[in-house]
């Protein structure tokens, strides 16, 4: 018999960790959860202990015999895990607002996972991430690390190249918000929808779609195109695209595409908030401190409904499915961050792609299901070039290598501009980045 699973959330404190222990309690008849471990940092405290109670709460209303534990001792809860998952922010959304006003300043397009903003997130987190790698290669070199950090893509190419640690699947919630979505335009059941998922994180593609295993993709994107029905996360508007376009590309957009096929509409929209100070990460201050209020609730022992306010919604049914499928060598597919191993033909072989794989216990194993259209190609190719040498910056925290990673970027009009950016976010995180500031020459 099993002696059930350990899971150590790192982020532990995040207003999101009821999403995932909503998951693991519908989830428990096929994943025995024995312990969960909430990791958080000093400055994370409070916030921990809010949201670990509230755990507490919730496990206790189901009836279920898990314990939880709330800590800041990282190495602690390290020890013998079987899963390990990982949804931090570095600098917190102080942070975040830095990497989403500063880029606009200047006129350019920031966002937390794309253009400066991604660039920024992706130096500051990169580092962290290797260091608990490090860690569980030492106390639980078994357990799996499922990454939800941003930039999520950035950030397994990173573990992937610069650790031993192989045992890493990075996961984001916008494939299943797509499915969902399409679920949702049908009016049918999500179990029906299946896509074939091929790209970047956030920077996917839907290379088919199925309603009961029979191609939909005609109809899919004969509805997508319609401005009426184009939405598919919450914190993102705007998805509607020209009715011609979807039809000649042949395959599905993400979201985050917006920030590549609609650059001006979504800068202006962007400098609008930059003005009226409602870019996303002072939304979502504001969302945080309402949702901490009603976490305090001692009568609350549910996920409330406003948490799906966040662009995270359905983050749960992702993590807890592909969970459940390595530890039940299920053999299902689902899309994940994973090597590529040949899967998109014109990415490295050993790079980190977004893809539908069949999730063993071994981990994802890529499905190739065809290639991603010659349009799209270019650009995927592009922001793969950004991710190895953004997270080649952050590594060895390199200024060349950061001017370069961001002159790249197709969301940054030139090198000068790169720069002066560049500076400024380095002053502006200079706390959180290390490896620029503390180097030392070989
Ligand atoms: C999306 C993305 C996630 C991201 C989240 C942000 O759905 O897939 O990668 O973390 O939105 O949501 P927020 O509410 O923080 O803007």
């Amino acid at each position: 018999m099993s002696k059930g699973i350990k899971i150590v959330t790192i982020g532990g404190g995040s207003s999101y960790t009821p999403e995932l222990v909503e998951g693991f309690i519908k989830h428990y008849h096929e994943l025995p959860l024995r312990e969960l471990w909430l990791v958080d940092i000093e400055e994370g405290k409070e916030k921990l202990e809010i949201v670990g109670n509230l755990a507490k709460r919730m496990i206790a209303k189901a009836g279920l015999d898990i314990e939880v534990h709330l800590t800041l001792d990282r190495k602690e809860a390290l020890k013998d895990a079987d899963f390990v998952t990982t949804q931090l922010r570095v600098g917190l959304l102080d942070a975040r607002a830095k990497d989403e006003r500063i880029p606009l300043k200047h006129g350019v397009l920031g966002q937390e996972t794309n253009g400066p903003g991604g660039l920024f997130k992706g130096l500051r987190t990169i580092p962290v991430i290797l260091d608990i790698v490090n860690d569980i290669e030492k106390l639980c070199p078994n357990a799996w690390l499922i990454n939800f950090t941003n930039p999520a893509g950035m950030v397994t190419e990173a573990v992937l190249r610069y650790s031993n640690h192989k045992k890493i699947v990075g996961l984001c919630n916008v494939p299943i918000g797509m499915e969902m979505g399409i679920a949702k335009l049908l009016d049918v059941d999500h179990s029906r929808i299946s896509i074939d998922f091929a790209g970047l994180n956030h920077m996917v593609y839907g290379l088919d779609v199925y309603l009961d295993g029979v191609s939909v993709k005609e109809q899919v994107i004969e509805k997508l195109s319609d401005p009426e029905n184009s939405s598919f996360v919450k914190n993102i508007e705007g998805q509607e695209w020209e009715p011609g376009f979807l039809k000649a590309l042949n395959a599905l957009t993400c979201p985050y595409h917006l920030y590549y096929y609609k650059k001006e509409q979504t800068l202006q929209k962007e400098l609008k908030n930059f003005e009226e100070g409602t870019t996303r990460a002072e939304v979502v201050k504001k969302l945080e401190t309402e949702l901490f209020e009603l976490y305090k609730d001692e009568n609350l022992a549910v996920k409330p409904p406003q948490l799906e306010e966040r662009g995270g919604a359905y983050y749960s049914d992702a993590a807890v499915r592909l969970i459940s499928s390595i530890y039940n060598d299920k053999r299902d597919i689902q899309p994940v961050n994973t090597i590529n191993n040949g899967a998109i033909s014109f990415i490295p072989a050993e790079s980190a792609v977004e893809v539908s794989c069949v999730i063993t216990k071994e981990g994802p194993r890529p499905v190739v299901n065809g290639e991603i259209p010659v349009a799209a190609q270019g650009l995927v190719s592009q922001i793969k070039s950004f991710e190895r040498v953004a997270a080649e910056a952050a590594v060895t925290g390199n200024y060349d290598t950061a001017l370069l990673a961001l002159t790249i970027n197709p969301l940054v009009p030139s090198d000068k501009m790169a720069k002066v950016i560049l500076d400024e976010m380095l002053e502006a995180h200079k706390d959180y980045l290390p490896n620029f500031f503390t180097r030392v020459e070989a």
